[in-house]
C-alpha cells in the first residue's frame, strides 16, 4: 500500500503521480525522513517534494523548505505539497538560499542530488550547505556511493536513462557516484564532521547511503 503521505500528490497528473510513488518505492527516503530533527528543515534538490510531504506528514509542528534549480519540478511541489502552509518551494541555488538565510535550519537533507552535479562544484554546495545549518545542526546525506557492485552500474544507468533518454531529472554537470570514502572527505573538508554511515543498499537495487554529519566547532 503507497504511503499516506502521497495522498498530496493525487491532484498530479498520472504520471507525475506515478514518479513521486516510484521515488518512495526505489530509495529509502522513509528512513531518511525518519533520521531528520528538529522544526525548521531544508530539502536540498527536492524534486516533487516527496522527501518533503514525509517530513511534513504527522508533524504539524516543522516548516519545510524545499529548492531544486529545475522550474517544472517546484511547480509541482507548489501544485501538491506546497499547499500545505508549513511548506515553501523555490527555485533558487543553495548558495543563494545560504546567503540569503544563513544558519536559519536544524536539519538539511541532501537525497540523491550530490551524484547530478560536478565534482568541482561539490565543495562550494556543501559549504553552504553547512552555512545553513543552526549551530547543533544536523546534515543528511542521502546518496549511491560506489561500491563496486552491480548495483552501482544499474544505478549510473538508470539516472543517465533518466537525465539523457527521458529528460525527467536535471543534471549540473555530470552524473556519477562517489566512494564512501570520497564522500567523507568532501564532507570533512566542507567543515562538517561526519556522526554516522549506514548503508540501505538491502532489499533495493541501488547502493544507498546516508551519511549523517554535524558542523565542526
Ligand atoms: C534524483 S532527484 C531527487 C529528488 C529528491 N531529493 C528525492 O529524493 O526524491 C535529483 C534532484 O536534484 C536536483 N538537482 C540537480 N542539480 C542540482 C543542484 N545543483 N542543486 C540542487 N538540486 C539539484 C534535480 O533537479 C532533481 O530534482
Amino acid at each position: 500500500m503507497a504511503h499516506a503521505s502521497l495522498k498530496v500528490f493525487d491532484n498530479l497528473p498520472a504520471k507525475e503521480r506515478w514518479f513521486c510513488r516510484a521515488r518512495l518505492e526505489l530509495a529509502p527516503l522513509e528512513r531518511v525522513a525518519e533520521q531528520a530533527s528538529g522544526n525548521d528543515l531544508l530539502d536540498v534538490g527536492c524534486g516533487h517534494g516527496v522527501l518533503a510531504a514525509l517530513l511534513l506528514h504527522g508533524h504539524p509542528e516543522r516548516r519545510v523548505v524545499g529548492i531544486d534549480p529545475d522550474v517544472r519540478k517546484i511547480e509541482w511541489a507548489n501544485a501538491s505539497v506546497g499547499k500545505n502552509a508549513n511548506a515553501e518551494f523555490h527555485a533558487v541555488t543553495i548558495e543563494e538560499l545560504a546567503s540569503r538565510r544563513p544558519a536559519s535550519f536544524d536539519c538539511v537533507i541532501i537525497a540523491d542530488v550530490l551524484c547530478l552535479i560536478a565534482r568541482e562544484v561539490w565543495p562550494p554546495f556543501l559549504d553552504a550547505a553547512r552555512k545553513l545549518l543552526r549551530p547543533g545542526g544536523r546534515l543528511l546525506l542521502k546518496d549511491a556511493e560506489n561500491d563496486g557492485s552491480w548495483r552501482a552500474t544499474k544505478a549510473l544507468w538508470q539516472e543517465r536513462l533518466m537525465v539523457h533518454v527521458l529528460r525527467r531529472t536535471v543534471s549540473t554537470g555530470g552524473i556519477g557516484f562517489a566512494t564512501r570514502e570520497e564522500l567523507v572527505g568532501f564532507l570533512e573538508r566542507a567543515g562538517l564532521v561526519v556522526d554516522d554511515i549506514t548503508s540501505y543498499a538491502r532489499g533495493y537495487t541501488a547502493p544507498h547511503v546516508l551519511l549523517t554529519a554535524h558542523a565542526r566547532e
